[in-house]
């Protein structure tokens, strides 16, 4: 049977930075592209040998109490209590319980979908993941609305939200995590120390003002399983990214999976300068944690997949 080859070559990719966008190019949305059935059925049975993006997705409430100790997972000497807030937020059940999707988006953050007119295209998708509580009404046409699933590194809270350091700030937030309206907010809280303040300001908002989000605090295992379907082939990340992490979940709740926003070049293929987000002014390397991505080594295997019918990268115009 046909091995799935993600990554041709056993070595990291060497990234030459001088011409990536043009070594990445990819043929415009409206081109010959076709998904891979047996291919994606094949993908989603060799990920669930790692994780199961259903129970993987979140901590549920009878597995943890309030006063564990949690290890982090990056930084295994550091250590977390689950307060009272986080545990009245864990889910009971999954949100992922026997979902399925037809057509699911996965948003990423980058620059190049501006001017891109996707908006209406990603808002069509059955499901709709997006990254790290982007902006989305000042971007509609672009981006789209619709959101079903959005991530919120607690980072995010520091470098969108000024640290909450004032009520103008904290409004801003609550206006943010209301508009979300029912969907899930997925808070990696387990994952690197620093973010323990972060995440209980915004488990604290979320219990005061009734906001209707259904959070989700992915499990302590997930980050090393994600890495390990995708070491097991060849794709040599030392932490994947969150755009990568949603990839690898929705393989098990959504039949076809359309990937906007993932380009982490400065240009574009016509060699025009790409922002690094979308909606903010961050360049590219702005840490040593994006760094420690290796985004361009990730887009080099998704590419591979579009390329093979398993996802569709959209980084130019919509139709
Ligand atoms: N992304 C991309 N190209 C960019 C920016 C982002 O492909 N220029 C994708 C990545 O998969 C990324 C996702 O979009 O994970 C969301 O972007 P961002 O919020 O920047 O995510 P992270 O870098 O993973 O988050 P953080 O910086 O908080 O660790």
């Amino acid at each position: 049977r046909a091995e799935v080859v993600i990554n041709g070559s056993s070595s990291p990719a060497v990234v030459d930075r001088s011409n990536e966008s043009i070594k990445h190019n990819i043929q415009p949305a409206s081109s010959k592209w076709r998904h891979n059935q047996t291919l994606s059925l094949r993908i989603r049975k060799q990920i669930l040998k790692f994780l199961d993006a259903e129970k993987d997705i979140s901590v549920l409430k009878g597995t943890l109490k309030p006063g564990d100790i949690i290890h982090y997972i990056f930084d295994r000497d550091s250590t977390m209590n689950v307060s009272q807030n986080l545990y009245e937020l864990l889910p009971r059940t999954s949100p992922l319980k026997n979902k399925h999707f037809g057509t699911c988006a996965i948003v990423g953050n980058s620059g190049v979908l501006l001017n891109s007119g996707c908006g209406q295209e990603i808002d069509a998708h059955s499901f709709v993941i997006r990254c790290n509580l982007a902006p989305v009404q000042e971007y509609a046409r672009d981006v789209g609305l619709k959101t079903d699933l959005v991530t919120m590194n607690p980072s995010v809270i520091q470098r969108a939200f000024e640290d909450l350091v004032n009520a103008t700030w904290r409004e801003k937030l609550l206006q943010r995590l209301h508009s979300l309206n029912g969907s899930i907010l997925w808070i990696p809280a387990f994952m690197a120390r620093g973010g323990k303040e972060r995440v209980e300001w915004v488990n604290e908002l979320i219990l005061k003002h009734h906001v209707n989000v259904r959070t989700a605090y992915p499990s302590l295992r997930l980050l090393h399983a994600v890495r390990g379907y995708w070491l097991t082939n060849k794709v040599h990340i030392k932490r994947p990214t969150t755009g990568l992490l949603m990839y690898t979940l929705a393989t098990r709740f959504c039949k076809q999976i359309y990937l906007y926003g993932f380009w982490p070049f400065p240009l574009d293929q016509n060699q025009n300068p790409v922002k690094y987000h979308y909606y903010d002014s961050l360049k590219y390397g702005y840490t040593s944690q994006a760094s420690a991505h290796t985004m361009p080594l990730e887009f080099k295997a998704l590419k591979s997949l579009h390329e093979q019918g398993a996802l569709k990268l959209t980084v130019g115009q919509c139709d």
